[in-house]
């Protein structure tokens, strides 16, 4: 079946076929399969990726603000990453006279650069495989063992001060690695492109190709005189990095090797087929129809009103983002054929070790148990994610909790006020009133009766909904548009929280609040309970399940799921034909830009200056020999949410682009990669050093680089 597999993937690969193109990969960079990056082109060996004895491609490459990657570009620790990953920092510097996301922001010299409070960058020091200390042989040490064993390790393991030891499971907990982390916490803000460039094309262009974002913002590493992570000062220096990428500005040509450098998320590629199914046919479905729900009312708001627009902007983005990806997620698990593909790969291991059946039998049994309650969790959570006021009132029940059980001291009410402020700043209760109303209405004629609270079907109906939560909101506390304490949460917290227990008594009181605590509630008791058993013993078989495929499948090398660790994925650079009569190039260009600019639009507009450069063809040493500038790029590296930033090098180990995306009809790699239409998308550092160069007239940070030509 493997061999077959083989065959398959090289019909539609004419490239030698290795590993990576047959079931993508996210490798662990101390284990990494040296002869088959050869084979596909690199030039390099596995000991200049990742090596703690001599300076190595790893030490340039840090998880930002730990969500993000990103890589060091300059002697003088120059950082880049992705715009939308520099997104909130470009945003706590921006005021209505000095926006910095319309206008972009340059600083001129060291001096200029911006402080960033709380932001941190993490190295990777160290890996190591630590399977032995923490299991002791045996496969099924109990849960308290192996917990008392991290800790043994994690104090165990020798660090230069400072730095932190974390050890995590890998395989589904079949095996364990310690990494070694050192933290700066001085990164301040060098310079971002305004986001007609950095966010050109917004949610429209999000997830697809071909595509034209300049998604990247440069930020810089300080360090105290002996080069050592400080908290901000003044007399801080820029740090010195062991390594630093070398950036290339070469042509790029298809199938050129590439990889990819990066902390990736979360994968979940060794499923058994059954709960494939059940993502594409349940849970994913689910997510998206709540979420279709809120997007179409915000949207409709949005368009209509400028002040709603720059409040919800983020979070539409954001809610927006996940949408967009499980539809693609589904299209390309059913285009890909998935569920057969796993059940096919399910009944050659159960042929080489018929024990696999047994698991695989109780898993689907459990998997099928589970349903009903997998779906009310999808349906559950989405909507309280989503009904912002649902939400709040999570917020003021785990508040009330702690009051209860006297934990909100000083330091944690003061915590909560600032969380709840940031909350009502861009938070319309009018507007979510018809989000809550309508998502409840989905709610109530979703969810079977047995996992409603008692009498909810009245709010089966969209219309009446409209109007009752809209008399429970206005008259609600925690909406802020009642008073309390004599005053609104909403404009003044520190007055309406001026006596906490007439507060708790209010909120106790306020029928929103008692609305979404008889939902939880019955939420809790009638699936939650049972979805989280049933997901424990899910669990303990899937480690199982796991443990069985790798030693069945000899042949497979196997990569672990992501988990947020530092990991390397390989392939070439590629376009691809993901519909019938529809071909992709693996290239985009600054003419396309100009093709999709829309003057004045919210998404495609365009900075004057950079039309200007394009009418002047003024593109000096940045164009390829076309007599365009390469602005975007596709790939067949395998990357998730957390390769945003990553950088993408290439042969010899130069960074050749930026990733921050994959193409839509590809996405479903999180559980199915499939070489055909499975395609990250990065920035081209052609287009990033024209916009820092040509654009921002940044020369200065170019000069800084080591630039291969
Ligand atoms: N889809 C990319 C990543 O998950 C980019 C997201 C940011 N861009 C946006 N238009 N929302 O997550
Ligand atoms: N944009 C994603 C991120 O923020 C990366 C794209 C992906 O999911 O592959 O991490």
């Amino acid at each position: 079946m493997i061999k077959r597999n083989i065959l398959i993937a090289s019909a539609f690969f004419s490239f030698s076929v290795g590993i990576a193109q047959q079931y993508g990969g996210m490798w662990i960079p101390t284990e990494l399969n040296e002869k088959e990056m050869k084979d596909l082109g690199m030039k390099i060996s596995a000991k200049d990726i990742f090596n703690t004895q001599k300076p190595s491609i790893k030490d340039a490459v840090v998880q930002f603000n730990g969500g993000c990657t990103a890589e060091i570009i300059s002697p003088k620790g120059l950082l880049l990453t992705n715009h939308h990953c520099g997104y909130s920092q470009i945003q706590s510097h921006s005021t209505v006279q000095n926006d910095l996301l319309s206008n972009g922001f340059w600083a001129k010299n060291n001096s200029e650069e911006l402080a960033n409070p709380g932001v941190t960058v993490d190295f990777i020091v160290d890996i190591k495989d630590v399977t032995k200390e923490i299991l002791e042989g045996n496969p099924n040490l109990e849960t308290a063992q192996i917990n008392a064993n991290i800790q043994k390790v994690q104090s165990t393991i020798k660090t230069e001060p400072g730095q932190k030891v974390m050890v995590k499971s890998m395989y589904y907990g079949n095996k364990y690695y310690a990494f070694v982390t050192d933290t700066f916490k001085d990164i301040r803000l060098v310079g971002a492109p305004p986001q007609s460039i950095g966010k050109f094309g917004s949610d429209t262009d999000n997830w697809v190709w071909p595509r034209h974002t300049g998604d990247f913002s440069m930020f810089r590493i300080y360090a105290d005189k002996n080069n050592r992570p400080a908290e901000y000062s003044k007399d801080n220096v820029p740090y010195v990095p062991k390594h630093y990428l070398p950036v290339s500005i070469k042509d790029k040509k298809e199938n050129d090797f590439t990889f990819v450098f990066g902390f990736p998320g979360r994968t979940t590629e060794y499923l058994p087929s059954i709960a494939v199914d059940k993502i594409m046919r349940d849970t994913d479905p689910a997510r998206i129809a709540v979420r279709d729900v809120a997007l179409k009312t915000l949207d409709e708001k949005m368009r209509a009103d400028d002040a709603t627009r720059i409040k919800y902007a983020s979070k539409y983005a954001s809610v927006a983002n996940y949408w967009k990806k499980w539809i693609g997620e589904v299209e390309g698990l059913k285009k890909s054929n998935a569920v057969q593909k796993k059940a096919t790969y399910e009944q050659t291991l159960i042929s080489k070790n018929p024990d696999i059946k047994i698991t695989l039998d109780q898993l689907t049994q459990l998997y099928n148990e589970q349903a009903p309650y997998a779906l009310n969790n999808a349906y559950y959570t989405e909507t309280i994610r989503n009904a912002e006021t649902l939400a709040l009132a999570n917020l003021f029940s785990n508040y009330i909790a702690a009051v209860e059980s006297g934990k909100m001291d000083e330091k944690n009410t003061v915590a909560f006020k600032n969380r709840l402020a940031s909350f009502y700043k861009d938070y319309s209760a009018e507007l979510d009133a018809k989000v809550t109303a309508k998502l409840l209405a989905l709610y109530a004629n979703k969810t079977a009766p047995t996992y409603l609270p008692a009498g909810f079907e009245k709010y089966k109906n969209e219309a009446q909904n409209l109007q009752t939560i809209e008399n429970l909101s206005k008259n609600s506390v925690i909406t802020g548009r009642s008073e309390v304490n004599g005053a609104s949460l909403s404009s003044d917290i520190d007055k309406a929280f001026s006596n906490p227990d007439q507060l708790v008594t209010a909120i106790k009181k306020d029928e929103m609040y008692i609305l979404f605590n008889s939902l939880k509630d019955t939420y809790s008791k009638t699936a939650d309970k049972q979805y989280t058993s049933l997901q424990t013993k899910i669990d303990v078989l899937q480690k199982k399940f796991m443990a069985q495929q790798m030693e069945t499948d000899k042949e497979r090398k196997f990569f672990p799921d992501a988990n947020s660790t530092m990991r390397v994925t390989y392939g070439k650079v590629k376009g691809s034909s993901p519909r019938d009569a529809v071909s992709y190039d693996f290239q985009t260009h600054l003419s396309g830009v100009i093709e999709k600019y829309v003057p004045g639009d919210y998404e495609f507009d365009v900075p004057q200056k950079l039309v200007d450069l394009y009418n002047k063809k003024d593109y000096g040493i940045y164009k390829d020999k076309s007599g365009d500038v390469p602005v975007g790029f596709t790939a067949t590296n395998h990357t998730t949410g957390g390769n945003s930033g990553s950088p993408a090098l290439d042969a010899q180990g130069n960074l050749v682009g930026l990733n921050f995306d994959r193409q839509w009809e590809g996405t479903m790699s999180d559980i199915n990669y499939d070489p055909r239409f499975s395609r990250n998308i990065m920035v081209d550092t052609k287009y990033i050093l024209f916009v820092i160069d040509k654009f921002a007239d940044s020369k200065w940070l170019v000069d800084e680089m080591k630039i291969v030509k």
